[in-house]
């Protein structure tokens, strides 16, 4: 089974965008990213990702969270067209938002998130057309949890959080008999290794998550976030647990070459983790290719 992840789009549309929405925090996140940031985030990248992901032919596509800058709708709308070119259909393609797609509390209270993208957030065993966190999809000899630690937070702070009844949730999961002789595929946007994260972005209950899943196991946990490959790992009582972190999907990193847009693929045979590929954006050839 082949399995993609790209994570941290950062689609940007400020179409319909009135000026009291930049009255808040966006005044400050989005005055730093518009004067900075914002075309180095590329939509041209993006679509060779697409493009990529596809020749490819995985069996699941997972993208783990900041799909847009300021939670707007139009932003969301933009990626759901991207995302709906992918050769996948949504219940193939898992998302978890990021810190970015619930960026002040306004864009929580609406969750424009959910709406928008409620196919591609459809747990197994989930009644009706809800989204509930954490949620579950197996997929053959995959048990994928997928998790909500996105959240508002004061201007500069880019935290996120489990949350105890989330963290419960996970745990009963990843012990419940569907599950525990499957490949168990953790997926949430903030890494929980506390040494990644700087106080201002990580993840405030890392701690209590940890201890979790050293209890209760898990044969992969990926992340994005910090826009860096990261690998690390987390002892558990089952072994050990990889934790992987993926570059930003469409980033031009014009200054550091190593944090160009890249994304991966992770070959699973039963409950082995067997291979995992990178494949990073070259713009002289304008494509992405195996590293
Ligand atoms: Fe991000
Ligand atoms: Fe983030």
């Amino acid at each position: 089974m082949r399995i993609a992840h790209f994570s941290d789009i950062h689609v940007l549309d400020l179409t319909g965008v009135r000026p009291w929405a930049f009255a808040n925090k966006r005044a400050v996140g989005g005055l730093n990213l518009l004067l900075s940031r914002a075309r180095e985030y590329s939509q041209q990248v993006l679509a060779r990702l697409v493009d990529d992901v596809n020749q490819q032919r995985p069996d699941h596509i997972l993208v783990s969270g900041d799909i847009s800058n300021l939670s707007l709708r139009a932003e969301f709308v933009r990626a759901r067209e991207i995302l709906d070119r992918l050769s996948l259909p949504p219940s193939e393609v898992t998302l978890v938002p990021g810190n970015h797609d619930c960026y002040t509390r306004s864009a929580k209270r609406r969750d424009d998130f959910s709406d928008v993208f409620a196919p591609y957030l459809r747990g197994d065993f989930v009644a009706g057309d809800r989204v509930e966190w954490p949620f579950l999809r197996i997929r053959g000899d995959l048990a994928l949890v997928a998790i909500n630690t996105a959240h508002p937070s004061l201007p500069l702070l880019a935290v996120g959080t489990v949350g105890e009844r989330q963290r419960q949730a996970v745990a009963r999961l990843l012990a419940d008999e569907r599950v525990a002789d499957r490949f168990r595929l953790v997926m949430l946007h903030h890494p929980p290794h506390v040494a990644n994260a700087h106080w201002h972005n990580r993840l405030t209950d890392s701690d209590k998550f940890v201890e979790m899943l050293s209890e209760a196991g898990a044969e992969l946990l990926i992340h994005g976030h910090l826009h860096r490959t990261l690998r690390h790992q987390i002892e558990s009582r089952h072994g050990q647990i990889p934790v992987v972190g993926v570059n930003s999907g469409s980033w031009l990193s014009p200054k550091d070459a190593t944090r160009r847009a890249r994304y991966n693929i992770y070959q699973i045979e039963g409950r082995q983790l067997v291979r995992i590929e990178q494949r990073s954006y070259h713009p002289d050839a304008d494509a992405f290719i195996a590293d």
